[in-house]
């Protein structure tokens, strides 16, 4: 039987998840670790072949030049536990460790087992409590995680930290069951796929030659014209295609391409260009002149390659040497720089040491791993859309994730217990709010009804769509493109909205400044439309807008106030009207302002706006489950007033 509750539930048992547990833990939260493995920490037991090469004794700039996805996104909580942190804490545990080659850090005593069981006492010691359990999913309310649901019942809970790990090496457990709980909650999940691990080649040589490593060869591999991936070392054939390290490398860089796009090659002399290669091989005819051509390349390769390089060169096998044609040498000097591969696929799951692809991190916030969407959300570890080469980089962002996870999580906590305590309004589970929200489509009349209703009930109208006008404005006037999402949330990094209120009318501003009269064009209107349908924005705004309900009392308009930003509102209104009649409003207003107006157009507009705003993924506009329909077509302004305020006093019982 399950628990019942813990103030943090941290979902799997791998690095990243025992880190977060351990942190949470020492930060003071009770903490519960579930990991359906029979044995915990299964995937590091194995790693680094059972030496667990836990991270790389490596500065910053070479750690991040060993990141493939998930750099930027990844700065902040290395910064915060890196690798030198990381060394830290496992030493602090009683773990000696010694650097080898290529920086790689691995326990003195080379037994993963060790790194292992020092988490797992730590996390003893903390208190965490360790369950055997497979959680199903995660459960939350009005945006907020409420409990975690296990094969054997309901934990309730105030934060869950999601580290599930990925799809490599699912015997160890790592199933990718955490990517579908994410998705379920709204996150993103970009394609998964087996990344560091061996390919397939078309090329039955390769098995010719299995088992042949190549050492200062090149490998490269180019699509179209874009190359991929150029680098001199090593890598061997196996019975299906090639592997070792230049081709773990490669393989990460390549994961989602399709590989009937990419033209892969090994200069088997990369020292050598082209014309020094000529020279060499003229010599050496000129030294074996006698022998039979698949006699005479002993010295040039290796020797499981020599039949293969005499096939392909379509060379007569037992001509001699000295008949070889000018041609025939060029062929021959050609194949040797440029050996084709033809890349199939993948070693698979069973083989891939890590997962390129998961939990889009753009959903996520680098410094808390805190989801931007589901308040007590915190993912961490593999399931994140972040990897890098081997050396001890993937298990560096599995500890360093899972840092900032517990910590963040602990805090999250400390600060919700605050205000819960401070404050008995929102976020008390159930009780209404003296709230008014006022969802509907533009043109519906929403801000001079809410407005006019604030006024007459004393409440503060808060007007939410100039928020996204004013996230609008700011794309259109940094350039950048409404619909490129990473542009957009690169400028919610630097980007400050406020509400204020001067001389009882609401304000915006951006970075500081008013920019209420610059928000009202039909181009800020596109703007915020496409923005809005952004989660990042969304999750952005959010807090703002909860914010202000909770220290006054509100007529708050937009399109999810009732069903996502204050579900306990006391009265909920959805305020329609024919979208001709909205248009024709929105056309004589125009016209009042004396600015040029096409009714047709206008019609157009409004009907992409409705368009947009009612079926995009997030928050669509609809009617709250207890909301009110109130229709305008035919009200006049006043008529509708007077309909809202009825309604809102008699819900309010004001
Ligand atoms: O209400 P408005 O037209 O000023 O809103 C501008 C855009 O912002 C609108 O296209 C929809 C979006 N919006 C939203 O998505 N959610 C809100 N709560 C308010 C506005």
């Amino acid at each position: 039987m399950a628990a019942k509750r813990a103030d943090i539930v941290v979902i799997g048992g791998g690095p990243a998840g025992y880190t977060a547990a351990i942190f949470a833990a020492r930060s003071g939260a009770d903490v519960l670790l579930a990991d359906k493995a029979r044995r915990p920490l299964m995937k590091l037991r194995i790693s680094g072949k059972g030496r667990c090469n836990l991270t790389n004794n490596c500065t910053d700039e070479e750690f991040f030049d060993n990141i493939f996805r998930g750099g930027r996104f990844l700065r902040s909580a290395e910064s915060r536990f890196g690798p030198h942190d990381i060394m830290d804490f496992v030493q602090g545990l009683g773990v000696p460790l010694k650097t080898e080659r290529g920086r790689r850090v691995f326990p003195v005593s080379d037994r993963a087992d060790d790194v292992a069981q020092a988490l797992i006492d730590e996390a003893k010691r903390c208190g965490v409590r360790v369950i055997r359990e497979e959680v199903k999913d995660i459960e939350q309310n009005d945006g907020e995680v409420t409990s975690v649901m296990t094969t054997s019942g309901r934990i309730g809970c105030s934060a869950a930290v999601l580290a599930t790990g990925g799809r490599s090496y699912p015997a160890t457990g790592s199933t990718g069951d955490g990517y579908a709980m994410a998705s379920r909650l709204g996150h993103s999940v970009s394609g998964t796929y087996p990344a560091l691990v061996s390919l397939t080649c078309r090329e039955e040589w390769c098995a010719q030659a299995e088992g042949l490593s190549l050492r200062n060869v090149k490998l490269t591999c180019r699509k179209k014209k874009k190359v991929l991936f150029s680098e001199q070392g090593e890598m061997l054939f196996t019975s299906k295609g090639i592997s070792g390290p230049l081709v773990l490398t490669l393989s990460s860089l390549i994961a989602g391409e399709d590989p009937e796009s990419l033209d892969t090659w090994i200069d088997l002399k990369p020292s050598l260009d082209a014309q020094t290669l000529d020279k060499r091989l003229l010599r050496d005819m000129q030294e074996m002149s006698n022998r039979a051509f698949k006699n005479s390349l002993g010295e040039l390769l290796p020797k499981s390659l020599i039949p293969v390089i005499v096939e392909l060169s379509g060379i007569d096998p037992e001509k001699k040497v000295n008949g070889i044609t000018a041609a025939e040498r060029n062929k021959l000097r050609e194949l040797l720089k440029h050996l084709p591969l033809t890349v199939t696929g993948t070693g698979g799951w069973n083989e891939a040491i890590v997962t390129a692809g998961g939990v889009s991190t753009r959903e996520v916030d680098p410094r808390t791993m805190g989801s931007r969407l589901v308040r007590g959300l915190y993912l961490a570890g593999e399931i994140l859309d972040a990897d890098g080469a081997t050396g001890g980089y993937n298990l560096t962002i599995a500890f360093s994730t899972g840092h900032a996870a517990g910590i963040a999580a602990a805090e999250y906590l400390k600060e919700k217990e605050n205000t819960e305590a401070k404050d008995p309004g929102y976020g008390t589970g159930g009780r209404s709010m003296n709230a008014i929200a006022i969802d509907g489509p533009a043109g519906a009349g929403k801000s001079s009804i809410a407005k006019a209703a604030a006024k007459e009930l004393g409440f503060i109208y808060v007007d939410t769509g100039a928020l996204y006008r004013a996230i609008g404005l700011s794309a259109l006037r940094n350039g950048i493109d409404i619909q490129d999402r990473e542009g957009i949330n690169r400028l919610l990094e630097v980007t400050k909205v406020d509400l204020g209120y001067v001389d009882g009318e609401q304000r915006v501003f951006l970075n500081g400044d008013d920019v209420s009269g610059q928000i009202r064009t039909e181009e800020v209107s596109m703007a915020a439309s496409a923005v809005s349908a952004q989660p990042e924005v969304r999750a952005f705004l959010l807090d703002l807008q909860r914010d202000l309900a909770r220290k006054n009392d509100v007529v708050m308009d937009g399109r999810d106030i009732g069903t996502v930003v204050l579900p306990e509102a006391g009265c909920k209104i959805f305020l329609t009207a024919s979208a001709e009649e909205r248009a024709m409003r929105r056309y004589k207003q125009l016209l009042e302002k004396g600015e040029k107006a096409d009714y047709e157009a206008v019609l157009e507009d409004l009907r992409k706006r409705d368009y947009n705003d009612t079926h995009r993924e997030i928050a669509p506009l609809k009617l709250a489950d207890d909301g009110i329909e109130i229709d305008t077509t035919e009200l006049d302004l006043e008529g509708s007033i007077r309909k809202v305020i009825e309604t809102a006093k008699e819900k309010l019982g004001i």
